[in-house]
């Protein structure tokens, strides 16, 4: 007997979509785009008769933290069974789970895995996340989300990269290549099977809320959508990223997942994304709270109209597909385009050739002690040493430390948000990684700092206090109103201060805090993010000195909340500012400035930059820009040389820094090494409301150092032919 086409593994997979599409009824079409959660026993018939086409491991599946209970393998394999042995056409579901920042190796929130800088650490940490995932059964996560966040009252700023386009996109080609493990700069052909597929998220624009309020509405220009928002996507895209997923809010009363012109004209023509988009959870229902569907069949119309592949979790696709074809509200051609977009997937990621997971896989694949270390090692990289008068590092040996404050000992909040394959009895904290790192001399005291610990507390040669937000006060609809630290915890440094012993402050958090008063206080301060599984030993490497501090901030630290929205790419209003000066944009009761700027960190060496030279490229429109970095200390360490351009004259007011080009430098002490930028018209323009590339002849600053407040700079002109001197 002759097995159909598109079970045939040796045919092309545009056959085999084609033989496909010509068997499915329209009811089986719209089932491929329906997409459910926590599939179960009360599915089964529904997948029987092919009205499922993939499966949401939804945070409650979870079902606790007893990891026994909870192997997705086995649940997965039986309705896959279904799906595979008792459907018509035997097509398999794809199952898809928020994989947001590691699996069960907890990686630091991708806030704080941004502050590394490094793409190569961030595929690291995803690459294990995949295995791990895919291990357990998971198809498909859905990460990274390319969110630039400029309002860190949104709790979401803690799942995306940070503030910045070059550098969020940079990040997402680094994660997307972890995930899909893709080689090329294409949607694979075929996944290697330890991995899963990624998904961009949330598109776009979803971080403009205004208010910094979850879900909020938004106004964004285009000028702003192009070069601002939509950069980090199309470098995801560019990377291969086989899916996206369309975002809640709406754009000037334009809900994005109706948005024709940014889910069709831009992301599948302009970009010639194949792959599929999904919605995110109910986004299509909500189309009638938003006021633009007048019920769920005008709902599903105009997401599918707008380019919506598939329908995550309101069944709306599935119910209203079919008729909507038969009444010519949607044409087949979309119909089938969609579809054709999702089995497209499903073959690449071999589904149809195997299935079913392994249900013991996990075992062998799950903690495994070289991914504890690289994870380990991104933790350490990632955390932002914010001050420092000297009294870090510390010895580990002859020292009486005292450890105390709200975090000290705390395993969830070093997980952070969206980590439901976490297990919370495997953190370290930081209590237990510094107990265990202690010399024979050295004496620990762990204590809450009431009246009788403080005596010995002042017994104590360094007084350690751990602070910062809990887990659930950031991630998904966790907005605050304020970014002062949470209650009583400012007082408690304070008060710590009358002990008059050196106070070293660890934050950890979700959002950039206003850390004003505590800087001014403490001797030292180190913002460790929401760190991970082993934030407290990537804590302790750093506070010991094991491993020098090269974090560099990805997001803005506002000096309060009054000073929101506060990013270092913004335009330089007719009034620039100048320092103590009025009739600049400014508050009379506040410095204009941060208190921290994007790109800041400390090490424990220095680093100085010198001989910035320009060179202009022979024949197209490129410059090189080089300069010598030196590291000045007495130790090595790593630094993050950032290189920033102003086109100072142009058609459109364009920001007074845009970062086009950085690299992380390691020297040993005294070491000098020449790193090289080379900007081309990408990086020297600006895209015009239809997204094209603008170069201008003109004049324009470069600067190069080790954050946004860079001075070593030069100007360059291009003149008027296009060439550069
Ligand atoms: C959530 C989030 C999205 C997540 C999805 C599935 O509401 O907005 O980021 O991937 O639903 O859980």
């Amino acid at each position: 007997m002759t097995i159909p086409a598109y079970k045939n593994p040796a045919l092309p997979v545009a056959e085999r979509i084609e033989d496909l599409l010509s068997r499915m009824t329209l009811e089986e079409k719209a089932g491929q785009l329906n997409q459910w959660y926590n599939l179960g026993p009360d599915q089964y018939e529904q997948v029987r008769s092919g009205e499922i086409g993939s499966g949401l491991l939804a945070n409650s599946s979870t079902a606790g933290n007893n990891r026994q209970e909870r192997v997705f393998a086995k649940g997965i394999n039986e309705i896959q069974k279904i799906a595979v042995t008792e459907s018509r056409l035997g097509i398999p579901l794809i199952f898809g789970r928020d994989v947001i920042h590691g699996y069960r190796t907890v990686a630091p929130i991708p806030l704080g895995m941004a502050a590394t800088w490094s793409p190569e650490l961030i595929e690291a940490a995803n690459t294990i996340a995949a295995k791990e995932a895919r291990a357990d059964g998971i198809h498909w996560g859905f990460s990274p989300m390319l969110d630039i966040a400029r309002d860190p009252r949104w709790g979401r700023v803690a799942e995306g990269f940070g503030e910045d386009p070059f550098l969020v996109g940079q990040l997402a080609a680094g994660a997307v290549r972890g995930f899909q493990g893709n080689d090329t700069d294409a949607i694979p052909q075929q996944f290697p099977a330890d991995r899963i597929v990624a998904c961009a998220k949330h598109f776009v624009g979803y971080s403009a809320a205004e208010g910094g309020r979850d879900y909020n509405t938004t106004e964004i220009t285009l000028h702003t959508l192009h070069n601002i928002y939509l950069p980090p996507f199309k470098a995801a895209i560019q990377s291969g990223c086989a899916t996206v997923m369309s975002a809640f809010h709406d754009i000037g009363g334009i809900p994005l997942s109706a948005h024709r012109y940014l889910l069709g004209d831009v992301l599948k023509e302009q970009w010639g994304f194949a792959g599929f988009i999904v919605s995110d959870w109910g986004a299509v229902g909500e189309l009638i709270n938003h006021g633009v569907a007048a019920d769920d069949s005008h709902a599903a119309e105009l997401a599918c109209n707008a380019g919506v592949d598939m329908d995550m979790s309101t069944m709306v696709y599935l119910k209203n597909l079919p008729d909507l074809v038969r009444a010519g509200k949607v044409s087949e051609a979309r119909l089938n385009d969609a579809v054709g977009r999702v089995l497209r997937i499903k073959f690449a990621v071999g589904l149809f050739e195997n299935p079913y997971a392994d249900p013991d896989a996990s075992q062998a694949v799950h903690l495994l002690p070289e991914s504890l270390a690289t994870i380990r090692q991104l933790a350490a990289n990632s955390m932002v040493l914010l001050k420092n008068n000297g009294v870090l590092p510390l010895s580990s040996d002859a020292i009486t430390l005292c450890l105390s404050g709200p975090l000290a000992d705390q395993r969830q909040a070093l997980f952070g948000c969206w980590t439901p394959d976490g297990q919370e009895e495997e953190v370290t904290t930081l209590k237990e990684a510094i107990a265990g790192r202690l010399g024979p001399e050295t004496r620990l005291h762990y204590c809450e700092l009431t009246d009788d610990a403080i005596k010995l507390a002042r017994a104590s040669d360094v007084l350690i206090l751990a602070i910062g937000e809990s887990a659930g006060r950031s991630g998904e609809d966790n907005c605050t109103t304020t970014i002062e630290l949470p209650a009583g915890q400012e007082a408690l440094v304070e008060a710590a201060r009358c002990m008059e012993i050196p106070i070293v402050v660890v934050v950890f958090g979700g959002r950039p805090l206003n850390l004003t008063r505590v800087t001014d206080w403490a001797d030292a301060v180190l913002f460790a993010w929401h760190p991970g599984i082993t934030g407290g030993l990537g804590v302790a490497d750093i506070l010991f000195g094991d491993v020098n501090p090269s974090g560099r901030l990805p997001i803005t630290f506002p000096r309060s909340t009054g000073q929101i929205p506060l990013y270092y790419n913004h335009p330089p209003t007719g009034r620039p500012m100048v320092a103590n000066s009025r009739r600049h944009s400014r508050y009379v009761d506040s410095l204009d400035s941060p208190l921290f700027p994007f790109g800041f960190g400390l090490s424990y060496t220095t680093f100085e930059y010198g001989n910035l030279r320009t060179s202009p490229a022979s024949e197209v429109p490129e410059i090189s820009v080089t300069v010598e970095v030196t590291n000045t200390g007495n130790r090595a360490g790593t630094t993050v040389a950032q290189c920033y351009v102003r086109d100072s004259v142009a058609s459109v007011a364009r920001p007074v820094r845009e970062l086009k080009g950085f690299e992380r430098v390691h020297l040993q002490a005294g070491e000098t090494k020449t790193i090289l930028f080379r900007l081309g018209p990408e990086a020297l323009s600006y895209l015009d409301d239809n997204g094209n590339e603008v170069l201008e002849p003109g004049r324009f600053q470069v600067w190069v150092g080790g954050d946004s407040n860079a001075g070593l700079g030069t100007e360059f002109e291009i003149t008027s032919d296009g060439s550069i001197d």
